[in-house]
């Protein structure tokens, strides 16, 4: 569809401020902030989105007090059981991007199963990025390239972002898809993650559709014969 991203990459950002606004605890930032992914995804999916990749869990997050990741491992285990059967039914294949060797391996087993389970779905890709680093996939994109004596690959490992959008109002990249985003349109939202609407997504589509996108050439609208 015209004017809508065929990649959107999400810095899922503010689940804890939402919690803090309402003197209660982060897990229930994180918790509503679930529902509100289910939401966008099912959106993105709806207005023909081919790629999008959330990032739910950074590998600097494990910092975190041990309470609020172990909830947020869990909860990521829920959401794959309880979403699976959605997945299949939009035609969404699901993958996981990051490190898989630190998570509880009762996640990973879910986190496969939805993967070969979603596998042949066509309509959507999502990508879902837990326990992430830009920095630590490109130093190991390297090590291997460089194992094996091949050239460093053109396209980067995963495809390119069209548009970033991260919520919460904060304007960083906080070590996400460093290397994908070498040309993506940026937003940045106020919008604390689980208040954000389908509205707050079109509007922003909205501004992405009007963007000039040049990628290092010229203006795509004709320039004047002779103007200096
Ligand atoms: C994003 O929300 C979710 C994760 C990083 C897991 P935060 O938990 O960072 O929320 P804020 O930024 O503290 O409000
Ligand atoms: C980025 O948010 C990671 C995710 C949304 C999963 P953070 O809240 O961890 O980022 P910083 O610490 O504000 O840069
Ligand atoms: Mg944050």
């Amino acid at each position: 569809m015209k004017g809508v991203p065929g990649h959107l990459a999400v810095i899922m950002d503010g689940n804890g401020r939402w919690a803090a606004k309402r003197a209660r605890p982060r897990w229930m930032g994180h918790a509503r902030g679930a529902q509100t992914a289910r939401e966008l995804v099912a959106h993105c999916a709806r207005l023909g989105v081919q790629h999008l990749t959330l990032y739910a869990f950074s590998s600097d997050n494990w910092k975190r007090p041990r309470e609020e990741v172990g909830f947020l491992m869990d909860l990521f285990a829920s959401h794959l059981d309880r979403q699976l059967a959605e997945l299949r039914a939009n035609g969404i294949r699901l993958s996981i991007v990051g490190r898989r060797d630190r998570l509880p391996p009762a996640l990973v087993a879910k986190m496969e199963e939805a993967e070969a389970r979603t596998a042949q779905c066509t309509r959507m890709h999502l990508r879902v990025a837990i326990d992430y680093s830009s920095k630590a996939a490109l130093q190991e994109a390297f090590a291997r390239v460089q194992a094996e004596g091949r050239e460093w690959p053109a396209d980067p490992l995963l495809p390119n972002v069209d548009l970033l959008l991260r919520t919460g109002g904060e304007r960083r990249l906080s070590d996400f898809l460093l290397w994908e985003c070498a040309y993506a349109e940026l937003a940045f939202i106020d919008a604390l993650f689980p208040d954000l609407t389908t509205a707050d997504v079109d509007a922003v589509f909205a501004d992405f559709a009007r963007r000039d996108r040049r990628f290092g050439g010229l203006n795509s609208a004709p320039v004047p014969v002779g103007s200096a």
